[in-house]
Protein backbone atom coordinates (compact mmCIF):
# COMPACT_ATOMS: atom_id res chain seq x y z
CA UNK A 1 0.00 0.00 0.00
CA UNK A 2 0.97 3.73 -0.49
CA UNK A 3 2.24 5.36 2.52
CA UNK A 4 0.43 8.16 2.44
CA UNK A 5 -2.83 9.46 1.06
CA UNK A 6 -3.65 12.73 -0.43
CA UNK A 7 -7.17 14.27 -0.49
CA UNK A 8 -7.65 18.17 -1.52
CA UNK A 9 -11.74 18.22 -1.94
CA UNK A 10 -14.46 17.70 0.48
CA UNK A 11 -16.30 14.34 -0.71
CA UNK A 12 -20.02 15.62 -2.32
CA UNK A 13 -23.08 14.71 -1.38
CA UNK A 14 -24.63 11.19 -0.75
CA UNK A 15 -27.34 9.16 -0.22
CA UNK A 16 -26.61 5.21 0.37
CA UNK A 17 -27.14 1.98 1.74
CA UNK A 18 -23.82 0.61 3.44
CA UNK A 19 -23.27 -3.03 5.15
CA UNK A 20 -19.89 -1.97 7.52
CA UNK A 21 -18.01 -4.93 8.80
CA UNK A 22 -18.21 -7.44 11.74
CA UNK A 23 -17.31 -6.33 15.00
CA UNK A 24 -13.91 -6.67 16.30
CA UNK A 25 -14.62 -6.91 20.19
CA UNK A 26 -17.10 -9.69 19.15
CA UNK A 27 -14.88 -11.51 16.79
CA UNK A 28 -11.95 -11.57 18.63
CA UNK A 29 -14.33 -12.95 21.68
CA UNK A 30 -15.61 -14.98 19.63
CA UNK A 31 -12.46 -17.27 18.62
CA UNK A 32 -11.25 -16.97 22.64
CA UNK A 33 -14.35 -18.81 23.73
CA UNK A 34 -15.01 -21.01 21.01
CA UNK A 35 -11.15 -22.10 21.73
CA UNK A 36 -12.68 -23.07 24.93
CA UNK A 37 -15.69 -25.03 23.51
CA UNK A 38 -15.91 -28.78 23.13
CA UNK A 39 -16.67 -29.15 19.26
CA UNK A 40 -16.82 -27.35 16.53
CA UNK A 41 -18.09 -23.26 16.50
CA UNK A 42 -18.54 -21.43 13.74
CA UNK A 43 -18.67 -17.40 12.92
CA UNK A 44 -20.57 -15.66 10.03
CA UNK A 45 -19.43 -12.59 9.17
CA UNK A 46 -15.96 -12.57 11.63
CA UNK A 47 -13.96 -9.69 10.97
CA UNK A 48 -11.05 -10.34 8.45
CA UNK A 49 -8.76 -7.39 10.22
CA UNK A 50 -5.15 -8.48 11.43
CA UNK A 51 -6.12 -8.07 15.00
CA UNK A 52 -9.20 -11.27 14.33
CA UNK A 53 -5.72 -12.67 12.46
CA UNK A 54 -3.57 -12.93 15.22
CA UNK A 55 -5.65 -14.10 17.48
CA UNK A 56 -6.66 -16.96 15.26
CA UNK A 57 -2.68 -17.57 14.60
CA UNK A 58 -2.15 -17.65 18.74
CA UNK A 59 -4.77 -20.12 18.73
CA UNK A 60 -3.67 -22.09 16.20
CA UNK A 61 -0.07 -22.00 17.85
CA UNK A 62 -1.99 -23.42 21.07
CA UNK A 63 -2.96 -26.38 18.93
CA UNK A 64 -6.39 -25.14 18.15
CA UNK A 65 -7.53 -25.89 14.95
CA UNK A 66 -8.88 -23.12 12.70
CA UNK A 67 -10.69 -23.11 9.19
CA UNK A 68 -11.63 -20.66 6.92
CA UNK A 69 -14.29 -21.71 4.62
CA UNK A 70 -16.58 -19.47 1.89
CA UNK A 71 -18.71 -17.82 4.44
CA UNK A 72 -17.19 -18.60 7.96
CA UNK A 73 -14.90 -19.83 10.33
CA UNK A 74 -14.49 -22.74 12.11
CA UNK A 75 -13.00 -23.31 15.07
CA UNK A 76 -12.23 -27.19 16.93
CA UNK A 77 -11.30 -27.40 19.75
CA UNK A 78 -11.37 -30.32 23.11
CA UNK A 79 -12.73 -27.89 25.45
CA UNK A 80 -11.28 -26.53 28.91
CA UNK A 81 -7.77 -26.65 29.36
CA UNK A 82 -6.85 -28.15 26.53
CA UNK A 83 -4.26 -25.82 24.76
CA UNK A 84 -1.33 -27.88 23.80
CA UNK A 85 1.57 -27.55 26.13
CA UNK A 86 4.51 -27.34 24.54
CA UNK A 87 7.81 -25.02 25.48
CA UNK A 88 9.47 -21.96 24.33
CA UNK A 89 5.62 -21.25 23.01
CA UNK A 90 6.20 -17.01 21.84
CA UNK A 91 2.19 -15.88 20.94
CA UNK A 92 1.83 -13.00 18.86
CA UNK A 93 -0.66 -9.99 19.87
CA UNK A 94 0.05 -7.83 17.18
CA UNK A 95 -1.39 -4.33 17.73
CA UNK A 96 -4.29 -5.75 19.67
CA UNK A 97 -4.53 -5.15 23.20
CA UNK A 98 -7.68 -6.87 23.24
CA UNK A 99 -6.00 -9.96 22.21
CA UNK A 100 -2.66 -9.36 24.15
CA UNK A 101 -4.98 -8.93 27.55
CA UNK A 102 -7.78 -11.50 27.30
CA UNK A 103 -5.53 -14.31 25.98
CA UNK A 104 -3.42 -14.21 29.10
CA UNK A 105 -6.49 -14.67 30.95
CA UNK A 106 -6.86 -18.28 29.49
CA UNK A 107 -3.41 -19.02 30.16
CA UNK A 108 -3.53 -18.46 33.79
CA UNK A 109 -4.21 -22.73 33.91
CA UNK A 110 -1.36 -23.10 31.35
CA UNK A 111 1.27 -25.26 33.23
CA UNK A 112 4.62 -24.10 31.15
CA UNK A 113 6.46 -20.80 30.30
CA UNK A 114 4.55 -18.81 27.18
CA UNK A 115 6.14 -15.56 26.19
CA UNK A 116 3.41 -12.35 25.14
CA UNK A 117 5.10 -10.30 22.17
CA UNK A 118 3.38 -6.99 20.09
CA UNK A 119 3.93 -4.22 17.57
CA UNK A 120 6.13 -0.87 18.57
CA UNK A 121 2.45 0.58 19.53
CA UNK A 122 1.22 -2.24 21.46
CA UNK A 123 4.47 -2.42 23.19
CA UNK A 124 4.43 1.08 24.52
CA UNK A 125 1.04 -0.27 26.86
CA UNK A 126 0.23 -1.28 30.51
CA UNK A 127 0.43 -4.96 31.09
CA UNK A 128 0.22 -4.60 35.43
CA UNK A 129 -3.48 -3.73 34.80
CA UNK A 130 -4.32 -7.21 33.66
CA UNK A 131 -1.24 -9.07 35.17
CA UNK A 132 -2.18 -7.67 38.78
CA UNK A 133 -5.29 -9.24 39.19
CA UNK A 134 -3.92 -12.70 37.19
CA UNK A 135 -1.18 -13.01 39.64
CA UNK A 136 -4.21 -13.38 42.33
CA UNK A 137 -5.24 -16.92 41.13
CA UNK A 138 -1.68 -17.84 41.38
CA UNK A 139 -0.38 -17.30 37.93
CA UNK A 140 3.37 -15.51 37.63
CA UNK A 141 4.39 -12.60 35.38
CA UNK A 142 8.22 -11.80 34.00
CA UNK A 143 8.29 -8.65 32.31
CA UNK A 144 11.32 -7.05 31.11
CA UNK A 145 10.65 -3.78 30.62
CA UNK A 146 8.04 -2.55 33.36
CA UNK A 147 4.99 -3.69 32.95
CA UNK A 148 5.47 -3.44 29.09
CA UNK A 149 5.58 -6.67 26.53
CA UNK A 150 7.10 -8.68 26.03
CA UNK A 151 5.23 -10.64 29.34
CA UNK A 152 5.93 -14.28 30.00
CA UNK A 153 3.29 -15.90 31.74
CA UNK A 154 3.70 -19.01 34.01
CA UNK A 155 0.11 -20.87 34.65
CA UNK A 156 -0.79 -23.49 36.82
CA UNK A 157 -3.06 -26.46 36.99
CA UNK A 158 -4.77 -25.39 40.95
CA UNK A 159 -5.67 -21.63 40.56
CA UNK A 160 -7.70 -19.86 42.67
CA UNK A 161 -10.86 -18.20 42.36
CA UNK A 162 -10.38 -14.31 43.41
CA UNK A 163 -12.30 -11.26 44.47
CA UNK A 164 -10.94 -8.26 41.88
CA UNK A 165 -12.04 -4.71 41.91
CA UNK A 166 -11.90 -3.17 38.60
CA UNK A 167 -11.91 0.85 38.76
CA UNK A 168 -10.89 2.13 35.43
CA UNK A 169 -14.10 1.20 32.98
CA UNK A 170 -11.75 -1.58 31.40
CA UNK A 171 -13.39 -3.64 29.62
CA UNK A 172 -10.21 -5.62 28.72
CA UNK A 173 -9.67 -5.56 32.56
CA UNK A 174 -12.86 -7.43 33.35
CA UNK A 175 -12.69 -9.72 30.52
CA UNK A 176 -9.36 -11.10 31.31
CA UNK A 177 -9.94 -11.93 34.36
CA UNK A 178 -13.47 -13.26 33.57
CA UNK A 179 -11.78 -15.90 30.81
CA UNK A 180 -9.24 -16.72 34.33
CA UNK A 181 -12.70 -17.64 36.19
CA UNK A 182 -13.81 -19.58 32.95
CA UNK A 183 -11.20 -22.19 34.09
CA UNK A 184 -10.80 -21.98 37.59
CA UNK A 185 -13.05 -24.58 39.95
CA UNK A 186 -14.79 -22.36 42.49
CA UNK A 187 -16.69 -18.56 42.49
CA UNK A 188 -15.25 -15.45 40.88
CA UNK A 189 -16.65 -12.23 42.05
CA UNK A 190 -15.39 -9.37 40.05
CA UNK A 191 -16.79 -6.17 40.91
CA UNK A 192 -16.29 -3.84 37.67
CA UNK A 193 -17.27 0.16 36.57
CA UNK A 194 -18.85 -0.25 34.09
CA UNK A 195 -17.61 -1.27 30.38
CA UNK A 196 -18.78 -2.88 27.58
CA UNK A 197 -20.16 -6.19 28.20
CA UNK A 198 -19.89 -8.31 25.39
CA UNK A 199 -18.09 -11.15 27.96
CA UNK A 200 -20.70 -11.40 29.72
CA UNK A 201 -23.34 -11.63 27.11
CA UNK A 202 -21.50 -14.43 25.86
CA UNK A 203 -21.17 -16.15 28.91
CA UNK A 204 -25.03 -16.23 28.94
CA UNK A 205 -26.02 -17.43 25.38
CA UNK A 206 -23.09 -20.00 26.54
CA UNK A 207 -25.08 -20.99 29.51
CA UNK A 208 -21.85 -20.44 31.62
CA UNK A 209 -23.18 -20.22 35.19
CA UNK A 210 -22.71 -16.29 35.68
CA UNK A 211 -24.73 -13.61 37.93
CA UNK A 212 -25.05 -10.36 37.75
CA UNK A 213 -26.14 -7.37 39.71
CA UNK A 214 -26.62 -4.31 38.23
CA UNK A 215 -25.75 -1.03 40.88
CA UNK A 216 -25.68 2.59 39.34
CA UNK A 217 -22.44 3.20 38.52
CA UNK A 218 -20.84 -0.83 38.92
CA UNK A 219 -21.89 -4.08 38.18
CA UNK A 220 -21.19 -7.31 40.41
CA UNK A 221 -20.64 -10.49 38.71
CA UNK A 222 -20.09 -13.84 39.83
CA UNK A 223 -18.66 -16.28 38.17
CA UNK A 224 -18.49 -19.98 39.36
CA UNK A 225 -15.65 -21.67 36.94
CA UNK A 226 -15.01 -25.19 35.22
CA UNK A 227 -18.42 -25.57 33.23
CA UNK A 228 -17.99 -27.17 29.87
CA UNK A 229 -19.63 -25.69 27.00
CA UNK A 230 -20.45 -27.38 23.94
CA UNK A 231 -19.64 -25.73 20.28
CA UNK A 232 -21.42 -22.51 19.22
CA UNK A 233 -22.58 -20.62 15.98
CA UNK A 234 -22.32 -17.14 16.18
CA UNK A 235 -23.41 -14.33 13.48
CA UNK A 236 -21.28 -11.34 13.87
CA UNK A 237 -23.07 -7.79 13.64
CA UNK A 238 -21.55 -5.10 12.36
CA UNK A 239 -19.31 -3.03 14.63
CA UNK A 240 -20.14 0.50 15.46
CA UNK A 241 -16.86 1.98 16.24
CA UNK A 242 -16.34 1.51 12.47
CA UNK A 243 -19.95 3.13 11.85
CA UNK A 244 -18.91 5.68 13.69
CA UNK A 245 -16.65 6.94 10.36
CA UNK A 246 -19.31 7.05 8.50
CA UNK A 247 -22.06 8.30 11.10
CA UNK A 248 -19.57 11.43 11.49
CA UNK A 249 -19.07 11.59 7.97
CA UNK A 250 -22.57 11.68 6.76
CA UNK A 251 -23.23 14.52 10.07
CA UNK A 252 -20.59 17.08 8.39
CA UNK A 253 -21.28 16.71 5.36
CA UNK A 254 -23.62 18.88 3.05
CA UNK A 255 -27.31 17.22 2.36
CA UNK A 256 -26.25 13.69 2.57
CA UNK A 257 -27.94 10.87 4.14
CA UNK A 258 -26.99 7.36 5.00
CA UNK A 259 -28.27 3.81 6.68
CA UNK A 260 -25.99 1.35 8.04
CA UNK A 261 -27.05 -2.03 8.00
CA UNK A 262 -27.30 -5.02 10.94
CA UNK A 263 -25.30 -2.82 13.66
CA UNK A 264 -24.46 -3.82 17.09
CA UNK A 265 -26.12 -1.22 18.95
CA UNK A 266 -25.61 -2.74 22.45
CA UNK A 267 -26.01 0.13 25.35
CA UNK A 268 -22.63 -0.40 26.49
CA UNK A 269 -21.59 0.93 22.85
CA UNK A 270 -23.93 3.35 21.64
CA UNK A 271 -22.49 6.23 23.64
CA UNK A 272 -21.11 8.04 20.04
CA UNK A 273 -24.82 7.56 19.14
CA UNK A 274 -25.96 9.63 22.65
CA UNK A 275 -23.40 12.39 22.25
CA UNK A 276 -23.93 13.06 18.91
CA UNK A 277 -27.96 13.86 19.69
CA UNK A 278 -27.16 15.84 22.41
CA UNK A 279 -24.99 17.82 19.74
CA UNK A 280 -28.33 18.05 17.21
CA UNK A 281 -27.57 14.93 15.11
CA UNK A 282 -30.25 13.38 13.08
CA UNK A 283 -30.02 9.95 14.12
CA UNK A 284 -32.53 6.80 14.12
CA UNK A 285 -32.81 3.56 14.41
CA UNK A 286 -34.78 1.44 12.86
CA UNK A 287 -35.57 -2.43 12.78
CA UNK A 288 -34.28 -3.07 16.02
CA UNK A 289 -33.41 -6.59 17.56
CA UNK A 290 -31.75 -8.75 19.57
CA UNK A 291 -29.52 -11.51 18.53
CA UNK A 292 -27.85 -14.06 20.67
CA UNK A 293 -28.18 -10.98 23.24
CA UNK A 294 -27.10 -8.67 21.24
CA UNK A 295 -29.19 -5.60 20.33
CA UNK A 296 -28.67 -5.09 16.81
CA UNK A 297 -30.28 -2.74 14.34
CA UNK A 298 -29.93 -0.47 11.49
CA UNK A 299 -28.53 3.16 11.83
CA UNK A 300 -30.01 5.51 9.86
CA UNK A 301 -28.56 9.43 9.62
CA UNK A 302 -28.58 12.98 8.11
CA UNK A 303 -26.39 15.73 7.38
CA UNK A 304 -26.57 18.42 10.08
CA UNK A 305 -26.03 22.07 9.63
CA UNK A 306 -26.29 23.53 13.19
CA UNK A 307 -24.08 21.49 15.45
CA UNK A 308 -23.90 22.57 19.40
CA UNK A 309 -21.37 22.32 21.23
CA UNK A 310 -21.03 19.54 24.58
CA UNK A 311 -20.67 19.35 27.98
CA UNK A 312 -19.90 15.64 27.84
CA UNK A 313 -21.31 13.55 30.63
CA UNK A 314 -18.15 11.41 32.54
CA UNK A 315 -20.71 8.50 32.50
CA UNK A 316 -20.76 8.45 28.67
CA UNK A 317 -17.15 7.99 28.64
CA UNK A 318 -16.92 3.92 28.20
CA UNK A 319 -19.62 3.76 26.05
CA UNK A 320 -17.77 6.08 23.41
CA UNK A 321 -14.47 5.38 24.27
CA UNK A 322 -13.03 4.52 20.88
CA UNK A 323 -15.10 7.31 18.80
CA UNK A 324 -13.78 10.29 20.84
CA UNK A 325 -10.84 11.45 17.95
CA UNK A 326 -14.38 11.54 16.12
CA UNK A 327 -16.46 13.31 18.95
CA UNK A 328 -13.38 15.56 18.87
CA UNK A 329 -13.88 16.34 15.08
CA UNK A 330 -17.85 17.10 15.59
CA UNK A 331 -16.79 19.17 18.22
CA UNK A 332 -14.86 21.16 16.52
CA UNK A 333 -17.56 22.12 13.78
CA UNK A 334 -19.96 23.17 16.68
CA UNK A 335 -20.92 26.20 17.61
CA UNK A 336 -19.67 26.86 21.29
CA UNK A 337 -16.97 25.41 23.64
CA UNK A 338 -17.14 21.85 24.28
CA UNK A 339 -15.40 20.39 27.41
CA UNK A 340 -14.60 16.66 28.07
CA UNK A 341 -13.31 15.05 31.48
CA UNK A 342 -11.70 12.03 33.10
CA UNK A 343 -10.73 10.68 29.76
CA UNK A 344 -6.86 9.76 30.83
CA UNK A 345 -7.74 6.50 29.69
CA UNK A 346 -7.52 7.92 26.00
CA UNK A 347 -4.19 8.23 26.20
CA UNK A 348 -3.54 4.05 26.46
CA UNK A 349 -4.86 3.15 23.16
CA UNK A 350 -2.74 2.08 20.47
CA UNK A 351 -1.57 5.47 20.35
CA UNK A 352 -1.98 8.31 23.02
CA UNK A 353 -5.48 9.78 21.80
CA UNK A 354 -6.23 12.20 23.63
CA UNK A 355 -3.25 14.30 22.81
CA UNK A 356 -2.88 13.13 19.55
CA UNK A 357 -6.83 14.23 18.74
CA UNK A 358 -5.61 17.74 20.48
CA UNK A 359 -2.48 18.19 18.07
CA UNK A 360 -4.33 17.15 14.84
CA UNK A 361 -7.09 19.68 16.01
CA UNK A 362 -4.59 22.30 16.31
CA UNK A 363 -3.65 21.87 12.73
CA UNK A 364 -6.86 21.88 11.40
CA UNK A 365 -6.60 25.95 13.24
CA UNK A 366 -8.76 24.76 16.22
CA UNK A 367 -8.08 26.15 19.62
CA UNK A 368 -7.92 23.51 22.14
CA UNK A 369 -6.91 23.23 26.06
CA UNK A 370 -5.72 20.29 27.15
CA UNK A 371 -4.35 18.60 30.54
CA UNK A 372 -3.56 14.89 30.97
CA UNK A 373 -7.39 13.84 31.30
CA UNK A 374 -9.15 16.47 29.71
CA UNK A 375 -9.97 18.79 27.58
CA UNK A 376 -11.58 21.91 25.74
CA UNK A 377 -12.77 22.55 21.90
CA UNK A 378 -13.35 25.83 20.88
CA UNK A 379 -15.12 25.07 17.97
CA UNK A 380 -15.36 26.85 14.26
CA UNK A 381 -18.80 25.99 12.67
CA UNK A 382 -17.17 27.93 9.81
CA UNK A 383 -13.64 26.74 9.69
CA UNK A 384 -11.40 26.79 6.73
CA UNK A 385 -8.32 24.98 6.48
CA UNK A 386 -5.93 27.29 5.20
CA UNK A 387 -2.61 25.23 6.03
CA UNK A 388 -1.43 21.90 4.62
CA UNK A 389 -2.56 19.42 7.23
CA UNK A 390 -0.07 16.50 7.40
CA UNK A 391 -0.94 13.79 9.90
CA UNK A 392 2.64 11.27 10.45
CA UNK A 393 0.67 8.18 12.25
CA UNK A 394 3.92 7.43 13.88
CA UNK A 395 2.47 4.59 16.11
CA UNK A 396 0.39 3.73 12.95
CA UNK A 397 -2.64 3.98 14.82
CA UNK A 398 -6.16 2.95 12.55
CA UNK A 399 -8.35 5.46 13.99
CA UNK A 400 -6.17 8.66 14.15
CA UNK A 401 -5.72 7.38 10.60
CA UNK A 402 -9.26 7.14 9.56
CA UNK A 403 -10.67 10.31 11.80
CA UNK A 404 -8.09 12.16 9.32
CA UNK A 405 -9.78 11.03 6.47
CA UNK A 406 -13.05 11.89 8.28
CA UNK A 407 -11.77 15.45 8.40
CA UNK A 408 -10.26 15.43 5.36
CA UNK A 409 -13.92 14.58 3.52
CA UNK A 410 -15.97 16.76 5.13
CA UNK A 411 -14.11 19.63 6.48
CA UNK A 412 -11.83 20.02 3.46
CA UNK A 413 -8.38 21.62 2.92
CA UNK A 414 -5.30 20.17 1.39
CA UNK A 415 -4.16 16.85 3.43
CA UNK A 416 -1.58 14.46 3.26
CA UNK A 417 -2.63 11.58 5.79
CA UNK A 418 0.33 8.76 6.37
CA UNK A 419 0.11 4.78 7.25
CA UNK A 420 -3.16 3.95 5.53
CA UNK A 421 -1.97 0.59 5.88
CA UNK A 422 -3.59 1.15 9.92
CA UNK A 423 -6.75 0.44 8.44
CA UNK A 424 -5.72 -3.51 8.55
CA UNK A 425 -5.90 -3.64 12.05
CA UNK A 426 -9.38 -2.86 12.62
CA UNK A 427 -11.37 -1.61 8.92
CA UNK A 428 -9.40 -2.88 6.11
CA UNK A 429 -12.70 -2.09 3.78
CA UNK A 430 -12.58 1.53 4.92
CA UNK A 431 -10.88 3.13 2.08
CA UNK A 432 -12.82 0.73 -0.56
CA UNK A 433 -16.65 1.88 1.06
CA UNK A 434 -15.69 5.31 1.06
CA UNK A 435 -15.10 5.48 -2.66
CA UNK A 436 -18.40 3.52 -2.93
CA UNK A 437 -20.13 6.60 -1.21
CA UNK A 438 -19.78 8.57 -3.97
CA UNK A 439 -18.21 6.54 -6.65
CA UNK A 440 -15.05 8.84 -5.80
CA UNK A 441 -11.34 7.74 -5.65
CA UNK A 442 -9.07 8.82 -3.05
C1 LIG B 1 -12.16 -3.35 24.06
C2 LIG B 1 -12.21 -2.52 25.16
C3 LIG B 1 -11.75 -1.14 25.16
C4 LIG B 1 -11.57 -0.61 23.75
C5 LIG B 1 -10.88 -1.59 22.84
C6 LIG B 1 -11.67 -2.88 22.76
C7 LIG B 1 -12.66 -4.75 24.18
O1 LIG B 1 -10.51 -1.06 25.83
O2 LIG B 1 -10.84 0.61 23.76
O3 LIG B 1 -10.74 -1.05 21.53
O4 LIG B 1 -12.93 -5.38 23.15
O5 LIG B 1 -12.79 -5.19 25.32
P1 LIG B 1 -10.45 -0.92 27.45
O6 LIG B 1 -11.16 -2.07 27.99
O7 LIG B 1 -9.01 -0.90 27.82
O8 LIG B 1 -11.13 0.39 27.72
Amino acid sequence: MRSSITIKKKIGKFNKTIHVSGDKSLSIRWALLASQAKGRSRAYNLLKSLDVISTLNCLKKLGIKVKFKKNYCEIESSGLNSFREKKNIILNAGNSGTLGRLILGLLVHYNNKIKIIGDKSLSKRDFSRVTAPLKKFGASFNYKNKFKLPVEIIGLNNAKPIKYFETKGSAQCKSSVMLAALNTKGETIIKAKKSRNHTEILFKYLKIPIKIKKEKNFDLIKIKGEHQFNGFNYNIPSDISSSAFFIVLTLLSKESQLTIKNVNVNPSRVGIITILKKMGAKIVLKNKKIHNGEKIADISIKSTKNIKAINCPKNLNSQAIDEFLLIFLVAAKAKGISSFKDLSELNQKESPRLKLGSKILNLMGIKTILTSSSIKIFGSPNMKIKKIVKIENYLKDHRIFMMSVIAALSIGGHWKIFDPDSIKTSFPDFLKLISKLKDNKI
